[in-house]
């Protein structure tokens, strides 16, 4: 089959490899037929996140039809229309029984290593390096599923696949950020970076009943999105000193949350960036995270900082005095996505929200290497990459 293979930093080819197989009782395999490329894929693409092997499938995003079943599969059957969440579950464990999917401790193989560094393993997850598992993704013609009996959707009659896609990530993800502001009523609530999951985070804010959303960015479209498709005020940062205009639009006292959909790439155009640009360089930290530092500089006093943007290691200059002294609480994490399909589902079909609003490109699983530049030079307008096999 064709896949989307990572050989390196900025280098993905899509390369001719073996079919995926079924290997237990309960894996299934799903011809995708539509997958999307994501933010966690750049930091890939760039070559931040350790333990990538050439040759690995890519991707954590897909959907498809239920080609083989495992013999222990029975809530699907053979040519189901399904969706995937990203992170890998085994159902049974004392996390996922607690609703905290993306902690499992049965789907990651490499647990050892995660703990090494991390002191715990998080799940597994598809396409996201050998720390998280080393599973193939989904920017392939085929995935092989594990737990497919809890990692297998099916998707309902009428709905299409644009509609229903972004439930394996995205969506939950900027659901989840919001929802760990504790919103209230008449709380305020700031997001920096609007990609996709910036985007998804400012409609959840105000499904949440925030009664303001401010999005910040410096890409034009995106902020454009964020305020026709999310009714956010938006700010440029390059343009106005954020932390300062935020300070006034909340009468002084800031935002009652604060949401960093960022990342460890966080672009910083001050000179606490060019360090951690210089620092990420050498090896010698490996994430940059200028939008959670102004984040939490920003945050109102016993507020809430919620990070959806990934980090891998180690961060320097982190405002820890500004956040114990303002008594903030942090909430983040790898999404719980088993958690979220289901309701979110249901306000798709509600006509709630349509998530299709944030796809700008669509193009064949042969185009993926283009894909993966234009997503991340943000050319062409690009904000999201949908790849048909
Ligand atoms: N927690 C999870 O489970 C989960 C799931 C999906 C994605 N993520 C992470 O969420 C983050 C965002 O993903 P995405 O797909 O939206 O990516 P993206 O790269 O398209 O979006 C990031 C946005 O942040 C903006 N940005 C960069 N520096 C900034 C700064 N200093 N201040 C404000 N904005 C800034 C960029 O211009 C861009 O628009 C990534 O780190 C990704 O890995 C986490
Ligand atoms: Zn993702
Ligand atoms: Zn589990």
């Amino acid at each position: 089959m064709k896949a989307v293979c990572w050989h390196g930093a900025n280098d993905v080819r899509v390369d001719t490899v073996p079919d995926p197989k079924i290997l237990n009782p309960r894996d299934a395999i799903v011809k995708i037929t539509s997958t999307a490329i994501c933010g966690s894929d750049l930091h890939l693409f760039n070559g931040y996140i350790p333990t990538m092997e050439k040759g690995d499938i890519l991707g954590h995003e897909f959907m498809g039809e239920v080609v083989e079943l495992g013999s222990a599969v029975k809530n699907v059957k053979i040519g189901d229309r399904v969706v995937v969440p990203f992170t890998i579950a085994c159902g049974n464990c004392y996390f996922c029984t607690s609703d905290l999917w993306s902690l499992c401790d049965n789907s990651n193989p490499n647990g050892w290593l995660a703990e090494k560094i991390m002191g715990h393993s998080p799940s597994g997850l598809f396409g996201y390096s050998h720390i998280f598992g080393g599973y193939a993704g989904g920017q392939a013609e085929y995935a092989r599923v594990p737990f497919a009996d809890v990692g297998l959707f099916k998707v309902p009659d009428g709905l299409t696949d644009e509609q229903v896609l972004f439930l394996t990530d995205i969506f939950p993800t900027g659901y989840m950020a919001a929802e760990n502001c504790n919103i209230k009523p008449g709380d305020i609530v700031a997001v920096w970076g609007c990609g996709p999951v910036g985007q998804f985070a400012i409609r959840s804010a105000f499904m949440l009943g925030a009664e303001r959303v401010i999005a910040i960015d410096r890409i034009p479209e995106r902020l454009q999105m964020a305020s026709d498709y999310g009714k956010a005020e938006v700010l440029n940062y390059e343009e106005v000193d954020a932390g300062e205009v935020l300070k006034e639009m909340t009468g002084g006292r800031g935002p009652d949350a604060v949401i960093d959909a960022v990342g460890l790439e966080a672009h910083g155009n001050d000179l606490m960036g060019l360090y951690d640009r210089v620092k990420q360089e050498l090896r010698l930290e490996p994430d940059r995270p200028t939008a959670l530092r102004n984040a939490i500089v920003a945050c109102g006093k016993g507020g809430h900082v919620s990070v959806a943007g990934a980090y891998g290691g180690f961060l320097d200059k982190f405002p820890m005095g500004a956040a114990m002294n303002k008594a903030l609480t942090f909430k983040m994490g790898q999404t719980h996505v088993h958690r979220y399909l289901r309701p979110l589902l249901e306000h798709i079909q509600n006509g709630d929200i349509d998530p299709s609003f944030i796809i700008t490109h669509r193009l064949p699983l042969e185009q993926a290497p283009h894909g993966y530049e234009i997503f991340k030079q943000k050319k062409d307008n690009c904000i999201k990459v949908v790849l048909k096999p």
